[in-house]
């Protein structure tokens, strides 16, 4: 039989004199590209000023720009032999590992107060290679509705059994769901079956904290057998919450209830790469079975030197002063967003946790808002599905301790004039 040659995803129709014409791969991703065009969705690689002021990346301490987390890098650097290896040169599993990766570790786990540490090359590798190992056929895993997409990545790749959403940041749909498991299947109360309960500590887009005391007490009370295990993403929070930035979950002491901890270096710590936290026994079974870390190139020293000048710089207290400033700007911010003038006509809300650097203007025109103010010099991002749920779309705001009020001020004065223009083009209607 002769082989089919079409290429998998294209469609075959007929031209004129015998000819074939084909829909060609490329044809089929471009159509693809288009109706997400139409719906508004399609993504694009943008690259704005250097000298627009920055709203919306995830450096929230400012530590990228800042000249003592520059100076112990390239003290960090500079203080090895010219034949210390710069690259890691294999998996961890192979040659990419070192004593200086190992110390990194111990140190990481030092600072968080967990037992041991891990590290993986990005958050994403992280959450991948964690979920997709460590729940167990038929175990039973709960994520809040808005956990990242690398979670549902793992989650996707794992061999566990019901995996089940429950509401944003709601105690009341955990134990929803939670209860509703355990009617359909005795062996979770009976302590046979494990339960992971998935949260991060402050929501990517969101920017609420979690309730995670409240979690661990649904927890508590209806999985008595202790086969309920916390999975906490601490990705946002690293660097800006907690003691010495170490995170929601040592603010609240409950670091010896969480079974998982992730926390990420490519957000306030200037870096890349992640850690997982936890014993001894998971760290052992990661290392033997999560792929995400077995099958790629480990981290060179570069990495784990600018991993190391910002922990050291955290542990030394040097960023609390930094955290103290973000809070700053953050109370300035909601004085000035309490202050604008609204209208009935043009839909906008404020979506905010107190404390959090990120904020939400919600809004249906979001794209509209966003590049005025990145006309003016201001950048902040639309936020639009999928990233976010239908009916969800916003302007993602992200402050940093190294903005000013005066920034502020602007930012809020351009978010004015939207209001207004807005106002004036749907009173012309
Ligand atoms: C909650 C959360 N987890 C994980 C990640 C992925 O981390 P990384 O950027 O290090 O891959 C992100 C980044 O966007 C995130 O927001």
């Amino acid at each position: 039989m002769k082989a089919d040659m079409t290429p998998p995803g294209t469609s075959r129709t007929s031209g004129t004199a015998g000819k074939t014409s084909h829909k060609t791969l490329v044809d089929s991703l471009s159509a693809t590209l288009s109706r997400r065009e139409a719906k508004s969705a399609r993504r694009r690689l943008t690259i704005l000023p250097r000298t627009a002021v920055d709203f919306s990346s995830n450096d929230f301490l400012s530590l990228s720009t800042s000249s003592a987390y520059r100076e112990r890098f390239l003290a960090l650097l500079n203080n090895t032999p010219p034949s210390f290896p710069l690259a890691s040169g294999g998996s961890r599993l192979l040659d990419g590992n070192s004593a200086y990766a190992e110390e990194l570790e111990n140190f990481l786990a030092t600072f968080h107060r967990a037992p041991t540490a891990l590290l993986f090359n990005s958050g994403y590798d992280a959450n991948v290679g964690v979920l997709s190992s460590i729940p167990q056929p038929g175990d039973v895993i709960l994520y809040d509705e808005f956990i990242h997409a690398s979670a549902h990545e793992g989650m996707r790749l794992s061999r566990a059994g019901p995996r089940e959403m429950f509401a944003h940041s709601s105690p009341v749909g955990l134990r929803e769901a939670l209860q509703s498991q355990i009617d359909e299947d005795p062996a979770i109360a009976e302590g046979a079956r494990n339960v992971f309960v998935l949260i991060e500590s402050i929501y990517s887009m969101d920017g609420d904290v979690a309730p995670i005391k409240e979690f661990i007490a649904v927890v508590d009370e209806l999985l008595p057998q202790g086969n309920g295990y916390f999975y906490v993403d601490e990705a946002h929070a690293t660097g800006v919450f907690g003691p010495r930035g170490a995170g929601v979950v040592q603010e609240l002491g409950v670091q010896d209830r969480m079974f998982i901890r992730v926390h990420t270096f490519g957000k306030a710590l200037a870096s890349h790469g992640a850690v997982v936290l936890c014993g001894p026994e998971t760290r052992d079974y990661l290392i033997n079975y999560a792929r995400s870390l077995i099958y790629t190139t480990a981290l060179g020293f570069p990495f784990l030197a600018s991993i190391r000048a910002a922990y050291e710089i955290l542990a030394s207290g040097e960023t609390e002063s930094l955290q103290r400033r973000l809070q700053e700007l953050i109370g300035h911010l909601r004085q000035r967003l309490a202050g604008l003038h609204t209208y009935q006509s043009v839909m906008f809300e404020v979506d905010h946790f107190p404390t959090s650097p990120i904020i939400s203007l919600r809004t249906s025109q979001p794209r509209q808002l966003a590049s005025l103010c990145q006309e003016n010099g201001f950048i902040v991002r639309a936020i639009m599905p999928p990233t976010i749920p239908e009916g969800k779309e916003r302007v993602r705001v992200c402050l940093h301790a190294g903005n000013t009020e005066a920034e502020i001020d602007g930012l809020t004065r351009m978010i004015q004039s939207w209001l207004d223009q807005s106002h004036r083009n749907v009173s012309k209607l």
